[in-house]
């Protein structure tokens, strides 16, 4: 089993003096949800998501050799300056120089957009981290070319997991596991592992609608949520059921029992609500709409027997999931009963998808 020292590179072999690389990574949408962490972004439970396919980060990352120590970098957001970035990014450089020492020996440029509207409250920190750790592993491929295909893989998903936690679930697809659990062989509280059977052809092709209900800032940030899990009145129930769900999970996107599928999902995400809601203090991200939103999902799939779900982010955002078979008769549902009550209307088409992808 791989540890956090086996991150730390033993020497390099190879040399680099300037250069680029551009990759893109995808956002994903947790099915059983990482709510809780300990030290060192390890997860209080395991957690398992489907890669998203269309929202996602590109990001170009320019490197050049410099004489002097420390971090330097200039970052720009859709070809502008931005420096509001540069704390969370120089966060990010501060927690895993240890795995990467050569990030003191570059000047960065780092370039970056989502193919998603900017605040749009879609949590942009999964896909840009993955997409930025992704970038950096490349140049340390470049220093390191006896590296395998592999470690590439698992060490940019450790260091995405670096900078934001459910980042590490993007960095492949298609459905990607984080957290150790003991029945689910490779996975790992380090970095994302790939789902380790092969999904029912009805999940292989799964479809995300994601309604945009409200694009304002969070009240609560996902950090500060995390952090109120410690001394939460229902953590360890809580930690333990997250164990029993990926259980039935996996089961459920092997079999194909999308009652099973549907049942723990929706569970999952008002779970991860209820959390919030019992925690101390106690918000509400959800909003009116987000609730009748889940109503008429219900209804829907009542009256037309069509097996359509949702699940919730750390947002008031409704992702609305169903299988590719069922896609024009749930679009249509979607145009007539939902739109209205998205934000300017705006609601975004996704799938399910493989991870990054270099340019
Ligand atoms: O990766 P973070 O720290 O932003 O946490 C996000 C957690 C949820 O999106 C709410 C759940 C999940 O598993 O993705």
């Amino acid at each position: 089993m791989l540890s956090e020292k086996d991150f730390i590179p033993q020497g390099y072999t190879g040399t680099a003096q300037n250069g680029s690389f551009k990759w893109s990574a995808p956002s994903n949408i947790a099915l059983v949800k990482y709510w809780g962490k300990k030290e060192n972004q390890i997860p209080a439970n395991p957690s398992v998501s489907f890669t998203l396919s269309n929202c996602k980060t590109i990001t170009e990352l320019k490197f050049e050799e410099k004489r002097d120590d420390g971090f330097s970098f200039d970052l720009f957001f859709e070809g502008k300056p931005k420096e509001s970035f540069r704390p969370k990014i120089e966060k990010f450089f501060q927690r895993t120089a240890a795995y990467l020492p050569f990030l003191e020996k570059y000047h960065f440029t780092i370039d970056t957009q989502n193919t998603f509207p900017h605040s749009s409250g879609i949590a942009s920190s999964a896909s840009g981290m993955a997409a930025l750790a992704v970038n950096l592993m490349s140049l340390e491929r470049l220093l390191n070319p006896e590296m395998t295909e592999e470690y590439f893989y698992k060490k940019t998903s450790f260091l995405a997991r670096l900078g934001s936690g459910s980042a590490c679930r993007s960095v492949r697809g298609s459905a990607v596991v984080w957290g150790e659990n003991k029945e689910i062989e490779g996975s790992s509280d380090l970095f994302g592992a790939s789902f380790p059977d092969t999904l029912h052809a009805d999940f292989t092709n799964f479809q995300d609608t994601i309604l945009l209900i409200d694009k304002g800032e969070k009240q609560v940030s996902s950090t500060v949520g995390h952090d109120l899990m410690h001394g939460h009145p229902f953590a360890q129930q809580r930690f333990a059921q997250a164990h029993d769900n990926l259980s039935k999970m996996r089961a459920a996107l092997v079999s194909g029992d999308m009652d099973a599928f549907i049942s723990i999902t929706e569970s999952e995400a008002l779970t991860l609500h209820a959390m919030m809601m019992t925690s101390h203090p106690y918000f509400i991200l959800m909003k009116p709409n987000t609730l009748e939103v889940i109503n008429r999902i219900w209804a829907y799939r009542e009256t037309a027997k069509i097996p359509v779900c949702f699940t919730l982010d750390a947002g008031a955002n409704v992702h609305v999931l169903y299988p590719e078979n069922v896609k024009d008769k749930v679009l249509e549902f979607i145009k007539n009963e939902l739109v209205a009550l998205c934000q300017n209307s705006q609601y975004i088409c996704d799938a399910i998808g493989d991870g990054a992808v270099q340019y």
